[in-house]
């Protein structure tokens, strides 16, 4: 194959299936190299050169943007694009894409997972069987699901989603997200509501919202107080949207009756953090995302989206929308 393009993968896993991104590279004539560094220095190193970038969560700082010299697209492996400066790629006129839809329903599934866990006890029930327990303490307080109210905040694909699974299992849903039309609330079953309202009426609020400035540290002290102490915080979004210390406090204080979380402020979770301690937590470790399908299909997108831009089209879908005054690009197909 002649080569015209150099794809770099900036933060490959050992042993990275590459296979689907390569295929759709292959059509426009781009090589994918795959790499790893351990600091901002050899990141710059390994992408300084590249035609495109893909990248799973290393920082795509304004530096590494400065520093790279004919890019021209940037994939993020996933929905959010907080790893990557956006701002600073704008300015230089790079592409910035994403995959928005390839893990909707395994998120959207997850976080009613996770409502049902904390609800129904599992964990804790399941932890109490192995210890050799058969209802010998008192199961609390347990929700019963139907006519409970869930409040979604971010009512966005994942969002929608989870709101028409869990009308179906007869819960109330209310949503709270400023950037959508009213208009879009009824066809998934939500009543729109303020933040506040939300979380002063929800028996579960679930954090479905992008990682912005904006929504950075969202949920504090504050909103957690506001919540009923019977009520659980669900977040498979990004860790850095609740501040983990002041829901570590509300968890230990009984403010909320407990939480399911799938991220963290920091990634791995470190073994000391006082999460693990707390019986009222149900932990997963960033995989609401995960299914063998959903895998497949993000490599495959990830591929695609790459491959338009070194083609001269627009991808599907584009995170830094700002770019789209400074490109002539062709539509995206499809
Ligand atoms: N845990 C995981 O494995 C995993 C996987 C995929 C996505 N995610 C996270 O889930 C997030 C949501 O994904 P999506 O596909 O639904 O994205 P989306 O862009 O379709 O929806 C996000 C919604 O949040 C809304 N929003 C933005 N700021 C808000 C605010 N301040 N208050 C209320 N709403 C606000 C937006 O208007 C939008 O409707 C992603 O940004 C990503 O961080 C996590």
């Amino acid at each position: 194959m002649a080569v015209r393009f150099t794809v770099v993968h900036a933060d490959a896993r050992p042993g990275q299936d590459l296979r689907n991104e390569r295929r759709e590279l292959r059509a426009v004539e781009a090589k994918l190299v795959a790499t790893s560094a351990s600091d901002e220095a050899g990141l710059i190193e390994n992408v300084r050169e590249a035609d495109g970038i893909l990248v799973i969560d290393a920082l795509i700082t304004k530096r590494v943007v400065e520093a790279i010299t004919r890019c021209r697209v940037i994939v993020r492996y996933g929905v959010g694009v907080d790893c990557v400066d956006l701002d600073a790629a704008t300015e230089r006129g790079i592409v910035v894409a994403h995959v928005r839809d390839f893990c909707t329903e395994e998120v959207s599934n997850h976080a009613l997972m996770l409502v049902l866990a904390c609800s129904r006890k599992l964990v804790w029930l399941d932890r109490g069987m192995r210890d050799g327990q058969w209802r010998e303490s008192s199961l609390g307080a347990m929700g019963a699901i139907h006519g409970e109210t869930l409040g979604i905040v971010g009512l966005g694909e994942i969002g929608k989603s989870l709101a028409r699974k869990a009308a179906a299992l007869g819960l109330r849903v209310v949503a709270c997200d400023p950037y959508v039309e009213p208009k879009a609330f009824a066809p998934c079953g939500a009543r729109p509501a303020d933040l506040e309202t939300l979380l002063r009426e929800a028996d579960y609020v679930s954090l479905n919202l992008p990682l912005t400035a904006e929504t950075r540290r969202l949920i504090g002290a504050r909103e957690l107080g506001l919540m009923k102490s019977t009520a659980y915080l669900i977040n498979t979004a990004r860790g850095p949207i609740v501040h983990e210390a002041a829901l570590v406090e509300a968890l230990t204080k009984g403010a909320i009756a407990g939480a399911g979380l799938d991220v963290f402020e920091e990634e791995p979770l470190r073994p000391n953090s006082p999460l693990l301690r707390l019986d009222n937590v149900v932990l997963t470790p960033h995989t609401a995302g995960s299914s063998d399908h959903a895998a497949r299909q993000l490599r495959r997108e990830v591929g695609r989206a790459a491959a338009a831009v070194l083609a001269g089209r627009w991808p599907r879908y584009v995170a830094n929308a700002a770019v789209r005054d400074r490109l002539d690009l062709l539509p995206a197909e499809g």
